[in-house]
């Protein structure tokens, strides 16, 4: 069953440059999330994973089209249940720093959601919550974290228990933001490791955003991949068939471009010859096909007509010419 799905979305902001314009950040988003799997979504910077992540947990709204929650737009949600979703759809942020309130202890601010929403009875009640997810994320003993202020941790401890705040509330998703990126290499594995056991123990879907394809195969082995290009999904598959088998010219040449001793399964791609490098801006994108001006299979329908993300070899693919190049 999907818990959350994004309809023909788009999102638009002000324009940091010019006065009384918008900017269209993401267009014609759409991807269904399934209870209990793991999406990673990927792309380069920029192109508007953080936004498409802030938008499915509500901190930003479409400028079109819908967000569902069971179902259920959540932006025409009566008051219990946008406290369902907004309980039930949490994010892990990629700065574990600017997440945490740098006046509180961690007690102080995440005892505060488990109080409001009456999960936890009384202050003692909530410590006894809190101390059995921060056993569960590796932070013993609990008290030793609890009443630290953020300033006082470590990189990997506080995204530990940023990961503890969001499943403390019993989530049914967990939107992570490049969530291991600030956290040393060698802490890396163990913290994806804990979110792939957290998967299976609670049933929990992710939404792993990454720009790394190694660690998106590594946490969604048997889940999904959606890549972006500049503010749209352009090919969705489940993780090994898109990389062993990329279809869409953009992520043909992203992965053509991991270097080999990575080892990212079958893919020996041939380097794909790119009309140019240059990277359009996700404020301006080129018309049509926003990989055209990049794009070696590009022909003049291109330029005029975005395709659509459509049904191709068992995966979704946004690209007119899919039986020629995928
Ligand atoms: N509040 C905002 N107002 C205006 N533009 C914004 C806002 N937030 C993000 N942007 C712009 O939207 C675009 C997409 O940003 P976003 O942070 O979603 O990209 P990203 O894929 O997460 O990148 P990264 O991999 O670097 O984290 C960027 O050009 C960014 O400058
Ligand atoms: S639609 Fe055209 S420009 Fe875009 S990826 Fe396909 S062939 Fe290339
Ligand atoms: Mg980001």
């Amino acid at each position: 069953m999907d818990i959350l799905t994004v309809n023909n979305m788009g999102i638009s902001f002000d324009s940091r440059t010019k006065k009384n314009e918008k900017v269209k950040i993401l267009q014609d988003i759409n991807i269904s999330i399934k209870e209990g799997e793991i999406v990673a979504l990927v792309g380069e910077s920029g192109c508007g994973k953080t936004t498409l992540g802030k938008a499915m947990v509500g901190i930003h709204k479409p400028t079109a089209g819908t967000i569902c929650y069971k179902g259920k737009d959540i932006h025409t949600m009566d008051k219990k249940e946008f406290m369902d979703y907004r309980l039930g759809v949490q994010m892990v942020h990629q700065d574990s720093f600017a997440a945490l309130n740098p006046n509180r202890t961690i007690f102080q601010s995440l005892s505060l959601p488990l109080l409001h929403n009456k999960i936890a009875k009384n202050k003692k009640d909530a410590e006894k919550i809190l101390s059995e997810y921060f056993t569960e994320v590796g932070l013993t003993p609990p008290e030793q974290f609890l009443y630290k202020y953020p300033h006082q941790l470590s990189g990997g401890q506080r995204q530990r228990i940023l990961l503890a705040r969001a499943l403390s509330v019993k989530p049914k998703v967990i939107v992570a933001d490049e969530p291991v990126s600030m956290v040393d290499v060698s802490l890396r594995i163990a913290l994806i490791d804990l979110m792939t056991r957290m998967n299976q123990k609670y049933h929990i879907s992710f939404v792993y955003i990454t720009h790394d394809l190694a660690t998106a195969r590594y946490v969604a082995k048997d889940g999904r991949l959606a890549v972006m290009y500049l503010g749209k999904i352009v090919e969705m598959n489940n993780i090994r068939e898109a990389i062993d088998n990329p279809k869409h010219p953009y992520f043909q040449a992203l992965i053509a471009a991991v270097p080999s001793h990575i080892g990212l399964g079958k893919s020996e791609m041939k380097d794909l010859p790119l009309r140019s490098l240059d990277m359009p801006s996700v404020n301006n994108p080129p018309s049509g096909c926003s990989f055209h001006t990049r794009c070696p299979y590009y022909k003049e329908i291109c330029e005029n007509e975005s395709p659509q993300l459509r049904e191709y070899k068992g995966g979704m693919i946004a690209c007119h010419y899919a039986e020629e190049v995928g």
